[in-house]
C-alpha cells in the first residue's frame, strides 16, 4: 500500500515533486557548503590546522580568488552570509511548492472521489454508510495529505543527511563510517516500531469512523433520543469513542517519541565513545573535530527524523487505503456521464415492465420484486398499493432508473431504460418521496434548485398548482422565507406541497409520488389531492398511496404483495 501511495503521488505531482527534490538537493548543497566554509574560518581565527581537509581550504580560497575577493575573514564571512541567505530563499520557495503539492494532491483525491460518488449508481449508495463517506472525504483525505507532507520531508531529510555524510567523509572517513554504522544500525533496530505505528493507524481510523457514525446517527435521531430520555446514553457512547481516539493518538505519540528518545540516548552514548576515539586514539585536529561533532549532531537527528517521518506515513497509510477502496467501489458502479445540456424526454406511449425481477442482495434469493408485468399508459393516473415491504418503493426506483432490474426490462416508450437515456428520462420525472429533502435555504432557492433559470411567475404557478401559494404569500418573507434544516421549520403538509411544487417546476412527463401524503393529515392530503386533480390527464401520474381518497382518483390500481402484482384493476376510465 505504501508503494501504491508513493506511485499515485508521483503520478499526480511528477514534475513538481522533481523540482521540489532538486531544490532540496540545492538546499543540502548550500547547507553543506555553508558548513564547509566554517573550516577556513575556524582556521583563520586560529582554531588549529585543517589537517586532512587542506585540499578543501585551498578550494575555498580558490573560489574566493576566482570571485576577486581577498582571502580574509570579511570575505569568508560575506560569502557565508550569501550562501546561507540563498539557502533560506530556496527553502522558503520549496516550502510553498511542497504546500502546493500536498494540497493539490489532497484536492485532486477529494475531487476525484467526489466525482466517483456523484456518478455512482443509487444501489451503491444504498450499500454505504453516509458517515463512512463523510469520514473518508474529510479526515482520511486529510491524513493522506499529512502523509504526503511527511513524505516530502522524509525525502528532504534523506538528501540532506547524504550531503552531511559527503561533507563528513571529506573531513574524516573513519569517523563518518562510525556515525553511519551507528545511524543505520539504529534504523534497523527501530524497525518493529514502524509496524506498530501502522497498527495504531488502523485502530485510529476505526475509532474515527465510529465517531462519525455516532455523530451522524445521534444528530439524525436527536428528537427521538430526547423523547426517550436517551441523551445520556448517547453521550456515554460518544465519550467512550472519543476516549478511544485519544488513546490511539497518544499511543502513536508514544511510539513516535520513543523512537526519538532512543536515538538521542544512543547518540549521546555514541558521541561519548566517538570523542574518546577521536581525541585519544585518532588525534583529529581541533577544527575538524568541532565540525565533526557538529555534523554528527546533525546526521543522527536526521536519521531519527527519517524514522519518525516513516512512522507518521505508515500511521496514515490505512487512510489512503480507505480512500482508494471507496473510490474503486464507486467507480465500479459508474453510470454514464451526465451532460448538463441534456434534453428532457417527452413521454408519449407509456412505461412498461416486462418480467421484471429485482433483489437488493445479489447473493440471496430474496426478491424485492418478482416477475412484474405492467403497462402504465402516458397521461393516465396509476395508484400502486400494497402492504409495507411489498416492493412499491422498489418499483418506483426502477421507474426512475435508480435501480436496474436483475431480470426483465423496464421500457419508456419502448426504449430500454439504460445508458445515456437514463439521464434524459430522469430529466422528465418529478419525484416526491415520503421524507422529502429540502435544503436549509429559502423557498425560492429550494424551488430554483430544480430549474435554476425559472422566473418568479413560474414559481408562483407551480406553488398555485400545489395549493401552497396561499401559505407562501401569508409568511412575511414570502419566497425568501427560510425553511430550516431539511425543511424542519415547515409543517409536514407545507413541506410536501413545496416539494410537489419543486417537482412540477420542470414540467415533468411523469409525476411520481412515493407515499408523499402518507404522513400527512387529511386536510394537507386533500390539498395534494386537489393538485393531482388539476394535473390529471395532463401528465402521467404514478402514486404510491394507502388512503382511498387518493386511490379513488386513479384510472388504474395495481396491488403489490411480496414483490408480485396480485391485482391490477384495469383502466376503467381512460381520459
Ligand atoms: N436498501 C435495501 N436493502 C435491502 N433490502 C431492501 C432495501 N430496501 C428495501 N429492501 C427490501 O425490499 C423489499 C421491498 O421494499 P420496498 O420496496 O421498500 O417496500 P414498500 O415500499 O412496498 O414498503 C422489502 O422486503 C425490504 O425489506
Ligand atoms: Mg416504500
Amino acid at each position: 500500500m505504501l508503494i501504491r501511495y508513493i506511485k499515485t503521488l508521483f503520478e499526480y505531482a511528477g514534475i513538481r515533486a522533481s523540482i521540489s527534490l532538486f531544490l532540496m538537493l540545492i538546499m543540502g548543497l548550500t547547507q553543506g557548503v555553508g558548513l564547509v566554509m566554517l573550516v577556513p574560518f575556524l582556521e583563520l581565527i586560529g582554531l588549529g590546522e585543517t589537517g586532512g581537509a587542506e585540499g578543501l581550504a585551498t578550494h575555498i580560497n580558490g573560489v574566493l580568488g576566482w570571485l576577486g575577493l581577498p582571502v580574509n575573514m570579511t570575505s569568508i564571512l560575506c560569502l557565508y552570509v550569501v550562501i546561507v541567505s540563498a539557502h533560506s530563499i530556496v527553502a522558503r520557495y520549496r516550502e510553498v511548492l511542497n504546500s502546493k503539492i500536498v494540497n493539490g494532491f489532497t484536492q485532486v483525491m477529494r475531487q476525484s472521489l467526489y466525482r466517483a460518488l456523484s456518478r455512482a449508481e443509487w444501489l451503491c449508495f444504498l450499500r454505504s454508510k453516509t458517515s463512512d463517506i463523510t469520514h473518508v472525504l474529510t479526515i482520511d483525505i486529510q491524513r493522506v495529505g499529512f502523509a504526503t507532507q511527511q513524505l516530502l520531508q522524509l525525502i528532504g531529510k534523506i538528501i540532506i543527511v547524504n550531503v552531511y555524510i559527503v561533507v563528513a567523509l571529506v573531513l574524516s572517513v573513519p569517523m563518518t563510517v562510525f556515525s553511519l554504522a551507528f545511524g543505520i544500525g539504529f534504523l534497523l533496530l527501530m524497525h518493529p516500531l514502524n509496524r506498530k505505528a501502522q497498527r495504531t493507524g488502523e485502530d485510529l481510523r476505526d475509532s474515527v469512523g465510529n465517531m462519525y457514525t455516532a455523530i451522524t446517527e445521534h444528530l439524525g435521531g436527536m428528537k427521538i433520543a430526547k423523547s426517550y430520555n436517551l441523551g445520556n446514553r448517547h453521550q456515554e457512547t460518544f465519550r467512550i469513542i472519543t476516549n478511544g481516539i485519544t488513546d490511539q493518538v497518544v499511543n502513536f505519540a508514544k511510539i513516535n517519541t520513543a523512537t526519538r528518545m532512543y536515538y538521542e540516548i544512543g547518540a549521546a552514548v555514541a558521541l561519548a565513545a566517538f570523542f574518546f576515539v577521536a581525541v585519544v586514539l585518532v588525534h583529529i585536529p581541533a577544527a575538524n573535530l568541532l565540525l565533526i561533532v557538529f555534523l554528527f549532531a546533525r546526521i543522527l537527528p536526521g536519521f531519527s527524523m527519517i524514522q519518525q517521518c516513516m512512522q507518521r506515513i505508515t500511521n496514515a497509510i490505512p487512510s489512503f487505503g480507505a480512500v482508494l477502496e471507496m473510490k474503486k467501489r464507486f467507480e465500479a458502479a459508474k453510470e454514464p456521464l451526465l451532460e448538463d445540456s441534456i434534453r428532457p424526454f417527452k413521454l408519449n406511449k407509456g412505461i412498461s415492465f416486462s418480467n421484471v425481477s429485482f433483489r437488493y442482495d445479489k447473493t440471496r434469493q430474496a426478491w424485492a420484486l418478482r416477475d412484474v408485468d405492467l403497462m402504465i399508459p402516458a397521461r393516465t393516473m396509476t395508484a400502486i398499493m400494497g402492504p409495507s415491504g411489498a416492493g412499491k418503493s422498489t418499483m418506483a426506483d426502477l421507474i426512475l432508473g435508480l435501480l436496474s432490474p436483475d431480470q426483465g426490462t423496464v421500457k419508456i416508450d419502448g426504449k430500454p431504460l439504460s445508458g445515456d437515456f437514463l439521464h434524459r428520462w430522469r430529466q422528465s420525472v418529478g419525484y416526491v418521496p415520503q421524507d422529502t429533502f429540502l435544503f436549509h435555504d429559502t423557498i425560492r432557492a429550494n424551488l430554483l434548485w430544480a430549474l435554476p433559470n425559472a422566473e418568479d411567475k413560474d414559481l408562483w404557478r407551480v406553488l398555485r398548482l400545489s395549493a401552497v401559494d396561499g401559505f407562501v404569500s401569508s409568511v412575511p418573507q414570502g419566497l425568501d422565507a427560510v425553511v430550516g434544516d431539511r425543511g424542519g421549520w415547515l409543517s409536514g403538509g407545507e413541506r410536501q406541497r413545496i416539494a410537489l411544487a419543486r417537482a412540477l417546476l420542470r414540467e415533468p412527463s411523469l409525476l411520481l409520488l412515493d407515499e408523499a401524503t402518507s404522513s400527512l393529515d387529511t386536510e394537507s392530503e386533500e390539498y395534494i389531492n386537489e393538485a393531482i386533480d388539476r394535473l390529471h390527464g395532463k401528465l402521467t401520474i404514478v402514486v404510491i398511496a394507502h388512503r382511498s381518497a387518493t386511490i379513488q382518483r386513479a384510472d388504474r390500481i395495481v396491488v403489490l404483495d411480496k414483490g408480485r402484482i396480485v391485482e391490477g384493476v384495469g383502466y376503467a376510465v381512460m381520459r
